[in-house]
């Protein structure tokens, strides 16, 4: 007897190829219009799936798990940050999560780097400058940034992107420290040639380039505190594609302002897709709208290991990509 499809809910639109499959796979309900559902759509949509497909615009916590039907057994994330979702109420109410780790792991890493040589070398306010129509013409002492050769790369977090990071960083003569809550495996710190600093304070104090690349969870939330950024040397840079949660926001523009800090290159934000007003009209920063793991590919990658997910789930199997909160 053919097996009953599962009723997945998709909240915003996915490529065309992976709403195709899940169209063939599953009895699904795709969001066209790719509006962020409204939190009572969101909580209407999770009374009725069996499956929900989030992504980071939507906020699971745990009043809005509370309202899900009985049907709903499993949320299979569309990403690898799970920081939207309440993993505790989620397994205390018998509902699996699901992220799409890995496959986006190179394109962040890629852009990361891409931000940490645009802040230092002022790739985007030359372009600002070019556009203008103010640029008067080469000049010795024109738009001087600072060299990336021969720095210190502090990496807070150390996982799949962290390491991606740290091996691009590495050919741009960058050297590599990290500060992460375990001790990588001696192989990649030897591969690697990375410093490990069991304090974040004293490698804050001494890096001239800091990348976050730890998720956001309770213990990351304002890892990076004003006490923290004040460790800091005016001279130092930081890049997040993280979250924008591990930053005091507040306190990073405070300091980007009066440049106690020399420069901020933010592809995430504490209030997205709120940012703080005073932060665009700083020269010293690259703000881009999270767009880390933004290619083709990758999101292709993401949706298929939702489908992946969901589809073995539904088999009456352990999901591969289930995320637990004892993870973080
Ligand atoms: C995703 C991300 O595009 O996967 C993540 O954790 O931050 C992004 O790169 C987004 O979260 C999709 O939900």
């Amino acid at each position: 007897m053919p097996q009953k499809k599962p009723l997945v809910i998709v909240t915003r639109r996915l490529p065309d190829v992976i709403e195709t499959r899940m169209m063939e796979l599953f009895d699904c309900r795709l969001n066209l219009d790719d509006r962020p559902m409204a939190q009572a759509d969101l909580i209407d949509a999770m009374k009725q799936a069996e499956v929900l497909v989030p992504t980071v615009t939507d906020r699971i916590d745990a009043g809005t798990l509370s309202q899900a039907g009985p049907d709903l057994r499993l949320i299979a994330s569309f990403g690898t940050g799970v920081d939207h979702i309440d993993l505790k109420s989620a397994r205390q109410r018998g509902i699996n999560v699901t992220n799409t780790p890995g496959v986006l792991t190179e394109d962040t890493a890629d852009m990361t780097v891409a931000m940490m040589l645009a802040l230092p070398r002022r790739l985007m306010e030359g372009e600002r400058l070019v556009r203008s129509g103010d640029w008067t013409g080469w000049s010795p002492t024109g738009m001087l940034g600072h060299r990336i050769w021969g720095k210190r790369l502090g990496i807070i977090g150390m996982g799949r992107i962290g390491q991606a990071v740290a091996r691009r960083a590495k050919g741009f003569g960058l050297s590599i420290h990290y500060h992460n809550r375990r001790r990588v495996h001696p192989d990649v710190e030897a591969e690697l040639e990375a410093t490990y600093w069991e304090s974040l304070d004293q490698m804050l104090s001494r890096m001239d380039i800091i990348s976050v690349n730890c998720p956001h969870t309770p213990a990351t939330f304002h890892l990076l505190s004003a006490r923290r950024l004040k460790l800091l040397h005016e001279t130092a840079f930081i890049v997040n594609t993280s979250r924008g949660e591990v930053i005091d926001e507040n306190a990073l523009t405070r300091m980007l302002t009066t440049k106690e800090i020399a420069g901020a290159a933010l592809d995430v934000f504490e209030h997205e897709p709120a940012v703080n007003p005073k932060l665009l009209k700083l020269d010293n920063v690259v703000l881009l709208p999270h767009m880390g793991s933004a290619t083709i590919e990758g999101r292709i990658a993401m949706g298929e290991k939702v489908i992946i997910n969901i589809k073995t789930f539904a088999d009456g199997h352990t999901p591969p990509d289930r995320v637990l909160e004892a993870m973080f």
